[in-house]
């Protein structure tokens, strides 16, 4: 169907959506449907709205994944490009912390989700209820791999091995493993610091370009997201960590590269900066440095520290169709700590 008729169809049928007394007058403002204002009609009665609606979700969501799309594209709230079902994505980090919570809402969204991780397989509860959610949600098993990113052909073997496992299908990539080390530039050791660029750079490069690999050869394309961190732009006041900072700053610069080469493909490539967030990794630096956590609570604009639930829209966002124009691009979610 021409996007012309589509987005006409959505103007005409959007205004039942809008829960408002008779009689308001409203401007939509939603781009791609209408920007002019709307009268509401007041004879549209409930079960009649609820049937528009459904027809105007099936509308969209035929118009966006063909005819007869296995798509719940009625679910309330819920709109039907960030459906993940049927989508395989790998996690890097996903034992704990942010690479945890997102394969949970990756999951939630529909998504099967391997994650792969240096530690042993967790057995905490946050991990276990993952776990338990992929099955009972999706039917799927949460798969762990345990592997050390930074070992290029572990992690090529680990992605054909998912690949083959799931016929083929690598549609999304998110690498979140990393490591944090406080320590002034003067006294940083060279093993130290080669070690932090060898699993926050080279490890992220390892597991996007392994991803690329099995993406180019199904050759459906796919979505590969980044995880860096504000730190990649600006000196944190009072946190002494070059290494790191620099690091994710290559992180931001790697994406775009990727991006850059991988377009050809419809491989996008994105990387997320985050601002603080309470994780180990964190909350381990808290016990060594008191004061840290209030003083870094105070340096953003809305006065606190993040929790990593609060990326949750942005993973499903990246990896989905939601964001299909999107690639070569730093998303930046710091409660404005970069923005005073
Ligand atoms: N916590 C924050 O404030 C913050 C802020 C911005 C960005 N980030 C980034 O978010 C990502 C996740 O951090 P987190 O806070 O959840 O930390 P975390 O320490 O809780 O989790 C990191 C995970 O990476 C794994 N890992 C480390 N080295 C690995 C290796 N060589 N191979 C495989 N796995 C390895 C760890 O085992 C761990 O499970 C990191 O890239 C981090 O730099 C964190």
């Amino acid at each position: 169907m021409a996007l012309k008729q589509i987005t006409s169809r959505l103007a005409l049928r959007a205004t039942p959506l809008i829960r408002l007394k008779p009689n308001k007058t409203v401007n939509l403002g939603w781009r791609g449907f209408s920007a002019a204002p709307q009268q509401v009609q007041p004879s549209i009665t409930a079960s009649a709205a609820l049937l528009q609606r459904k027809r105007l979700y099936s509308t969209i969501s035929s118009a966006l994944y063909g005819e007869g799309s296995s798509i719940d594209a009625s679910k309330k709230n819920i709109l039907p490009e960030f459906d993940l079902k049927g989508k395989v994505v790998v996690v890097s980090g996903g034992a704990q912390g942010l690479g945890l919570a997102l394969s949970e809402a990756l999951i939630e969204a529909g998504a099967t989700v391997h994650a792969l991780d240096l530690q042993d397989k967790p057995e905490t509860e946050d991990f276990q209820r993952v776990a338990s959610l992929s099955l009972s949600l999706n039917d799927k098993e949460f798969v762990y791999h345990r592997i050390d990113v930074t070992h290029r052909l572990q992690v090529d073997q680990t992605f054909a091995e998912i690949s083959e496992a799931e016929e083929g299908h690598i549609d999304g990539v998110l690498a979140a493993a990393g490591i944090q080390n406080i320590c002034p530039a003067l006294e940083y050791k060279s093993e130290d610091f080669d070690k932090m660029l060898r699993v926050n750079v080279t490890g992220c490069f390892n597991v996007a370009r392994a991803g690329a690999k099995q993406m180019v050869e199904a050759g459906n394309g796919g979505s590969i997201l980044m995880i860096a961190s504000m730190s990649g732009s600006i000196a944190n006041k009072g946190l002494i960590c070059p290494a790191y900072n620099a690091s994710k700053a290559a992180v931001v610069q790697l994406g775009r590269n990727l991006a850059s080469e991988w377009g050809v493909h419809n491989i996008r490539v994105n990387t997320l900066s985050p601002g603080y967030i309470r994780t180990n990794m964190l909350t381990s630096l808290f016990d060594s440095h008191p004061g840290m956590e209030q003083q870094w609570e105070g340096d953003n604009m809305l006065g606190r520290l993040s929790t990593p639930d609060e990326y949750r829209g942005a993973a499903v966002f990246l990896m989905s169709k939601a964001s299909s124009f999107m690639t070569g691009a730093d998303l930046k979610i710091d409660g404005g700590h970069t923005a005073w």
